[in-house]
């Protein structure tokens, strides 16, 4: 064992100016929820801001939903509420995904507001005043029923190419040809299933060919990855095209200032949003001021971190944007690669398309901040969740190795030295080591290696773990004479494992928060790592991590599937005009999810007869049904249904009739009323739909096997 030598307390932080740093992440859509690959984005920003704050920095986070669009528009028409209705519903769950997730934005607005009225008119302004706005007629597809012009994702037919029905109006998903919705086969709107007619409109453009050499500087001015930079030189050099930034009315955003009946494409107002939330945030800190990070001289850094496929938007469109209206470009973007699961895209069908909600009511969210920080990097590399590989490693790394060493030194502190520390520290070098780490740890964070500095960390844990191993507390603490030691020994654990806590705390910080709390420490700044614990007494330890549970990752991907499940079930009941085919949401590729014999067995089918079946006031597709499960079901034989079925039977016709059912689905609240089950029908939809029925001699609550 080295002699024992106290460290002189070095508190002393840093006198540099701190840097002035705005970040951004992209903006979630306002019209869904929060997933696990948008989950990538904001945890990889958040543990990049955290870092920057922890280092003393003055690092503003901002972020807000993206509520405008075609897209907003329909969904809240399609649930009989406003879009403002629906964007603030929404903002409210967006926000309480990302507090659970501690993602700490400094301010999380929405791009309908009045600040980003003003700020995108501004722009469009500056520019068309300037000669860059163009303004012609274009031809496009037109839905005269809903009086609506057709974008191609709103467009389906046939592929001209290999003759695959139900293809988007711009490629085909089964040969990968890419084509124009005029050429699909029997091209269908898939808003009201009428056939698009071609009509003509007045477009305005943004020139964005007149900023190619600004465009060619600027993106290889260190603004961008090197993968990134190559990709957008490949577009500069094939030259760009004019940006068409208006949409026609009916549209969900701001109308163009001096043109009626014109609105601005949400990507135009989406970026801008950026400013605006940091706007709304300075008209309410008097710390912060806007010109100090957006006008053109400024000297401060401005990151936006987006995902890989809205490069073009973020490296062309508002770099361009953001000069002609005279204020500064960004220092830098940083793009990420797509989240997949167990080596696949994202599926519904699989159960892998993991809302946030869905993830949180099942696991810690520090498991997937850390799962994520341990494979990131400054790539626009895909990641992969793969679920065996996250149990593994969160629980060899962050239970079996970090958490471990504060609960192998506690207990001798807590129980024997009545919570106190060593006076002095007896392995000096050791807990050098460890704070000169943090040089090297920093350097990663700060490029956005994020998995090299959980590397380091981890290699730093197994160093930390083979001190104790190599000391063995617990068999000193038999032996008489050697309290002192122990103590000793404990206590360079933990302030090994305290310095752990630093590197750790932009990754998992509510675990940091409770080992400051059980170290009976002020909050963990970079700088304080310097510092030793001696001489000082700490609080009672409580397990500050339990391990992953294989039970609870099957049970989110249960659960998962089922919200698919339903999803789909619910859209072609309550689907107001996006086709009429039962199956109409279902993509080509996704087949039903396999589930196991446990799964099947907890579908409780039962014969059940029809005993009333009537029109839904107000409903397209529904009837409500009144089903009898028979008297072994007691007082609750009886449940009302509303099934999708209406384009098929008349309610007379069905009176009478025995059918089958699912009897233990959770009840359900639609829009008409509570339906307590499920009945079971066959067909693609409209007139063909073919209710199931038993064979003679079946009887109301019969189980079907
Ligand atoms: O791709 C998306 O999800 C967009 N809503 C991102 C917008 S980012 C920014 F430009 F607003
Ligand atoms: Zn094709």
């Amino acid at each position: 064992m080295t002699p024992d030598v106290a460290l002189p307390e070095m508190t002393k932080t840093s006198d540099k100016t701190p840097r002035k740093i705005l970040v951004t992440s992209a903006l979630p859509y306002a019209n869904g929820p929060i997933h696990l690959g948008h989950m990538l984005e904001y945890i990889q920003t958040d543990i990049w801001v955290r870092f920057q704050k922890q280092r003393g920095e003055i690092c503003t986070y901002v972020c807000a939903d993206d509520a405008h669009g075609t897209a907003i528009m329909l969904k809240a028409e399609q649930q009989h509420i406003t879009p403002e209705a629906l964007i603030e519903r929404v903002h409210k769950e967006h926000l309480s995904d990302f507090e659970s997730f501690s993602i700490d934005f400094d301010n999380y607005y929405s791009t309908h507001s009045e600040e980003n009225k003003q700020l995108s008119q501004q722009i469009y302004i500056a520019c068309r005043d300037q000669g860059f706005i163009a303004e012609r007629e274009i031809t496009q597809a037109f839905d005269a029923e809903k009086n609506l012009f057709l974008a191609d994702r709103f467009i389906k037919g046939g592929c001209p190419r290999c003759k695959t029905p139900d293809q988007y109006g711009d490629n085909c998903e089964a040969c990968g040809a890419t084509y124009s919705p005029a050429e699909l086969i029997n091209p269908k709107s898939t808003l009201s299933g009428s056939k698009p007619i071609e009509r003509q409109s007045t477009h305005y453009f943004f020139k964005l060919p007149e900023f190619t050499e600004m465009l060619k500087t600027w993106t290889r001015s260190g603004t961008l990855q090197e993968q990134v930079a190559n990709k957008l030189a490949e577009w500069l050099d094939a030259g760009l095209q004019e940006w068409d930034i208006s949409r026609d009315a009916p549209y969900f955003g701001f109308e163009i200032p001096g043109v009626e009946g014109k609105f601005f494409y949400v990507w135009l107002d989406a970026p801008v949003g950026y400013m605006a939330s940091f706007k709304n945030l300075c008209d309410q800190r008097s710390d912060l001021a806007f010109d100090d990070y957006w006008a053109k001289d400024a000297t401060t850094e401005l990151y936006h971190f987006i995902g890989k496929d809205i490069i073009n938007f973020h490296a062309l469109f508002w770099p361009a944007m953001l000069s002609c209206a005279g204020f500064r470009t960004p220092t830098a973007i940083r793009a990420h690669g797509f989240v997949t699961v167990n080596g696949k895209k994202m599926s519904k069908s699989r159960g892998t398309f993991i809302r946030a909600g869905t993830y949180l009511n099942y696991l810690n969210p520090e498991y997937l901040r850390y799962y994520f920080a341990a494979k990131l990097n400054s790539t626009t590399e895909d990641l992969d969740f793969n679920l065996d590989d996250f149990l593994t490693r969160v629980n060899a790394d962050l239970v079996g190795k970090v958490v471990n060493i504060a609960s192998r030194c506690a207990g001798f502190i807590n129980k024997r030295f009545s919570d106190q520390l060593s006076g002095q520290c007896s392995n000096i070098e050791l807990f050098d080591e460890f704070v000169s780490a943090g040089v090297q740890i920093a350097q990663y964070y700060e490029n956005l290696e994020i998995g090299k500095a959980i590397r380091e960390i981890m290699a730093l844990a197994d160093k930390a773990n083979q001190y104790i191993d190599e000391h063995k507390p617990w068999v000193l603490a038999k032996e008489p004479g050697k309290e002192f030691e122990v103590q000793s020994v404990c206590s360079v654990g933990l302030n090994l494992f305290r310095i752990l806590m630093v590197y750790l705390k932009p990754v998992i910080p509510s675990t940091v928060t409770h080992a400051e709390h059980f170290l009976n420490i002020p909050p963990l700044t970079w700088d304080a790592r310097k510092q030793l614990l001696l001489d000082h007494r700490i609080n009672k330890f409580q397990p500050l991590m339990s391990r992953v549970e294989q039970d609870k990752i099957d049970a989110m991907i249960t659960a998962t599937a089922a919200e698919a499940a339903m999803e789909a079930s619910k859209s072609s009941e309550d689907q107001i005009d996006i086709g009429s085919s039962l199956e109409s949401n279902k993509t080509t590729d996704e087949k039903s999810p396999q589930i196991n014999f446990d799964d099947f067995a907890k579908v409780d089918l039962r014969v059940a007869r029809i005993i009333k079946a009537r029109e839904v006031k107000g409903a397209d597709k529904l009837l409500q049904l009144t089903l009898d499960l028979g008297s072994e079901y007691g007082e609750d034989h009886l449940r009302n249904v509303f099934a999708g079925i209406k384009s098929a039977y008349q309610p007379e016709e069905l009176e009478g009739r025995l059918t089958v059912m699912i009897a233990n689905l959770a009840p359900r609240k639609m829009r008409f009323g509570i339906s307590e089950g499920m009945v079971l029908a066959a067909g693609p939809g409209g007139s063909d739909i073919c209710l199931l029925a038993p064979d003679e001699g079946a009887r109301p609550g019969m189980r079907i096997k």
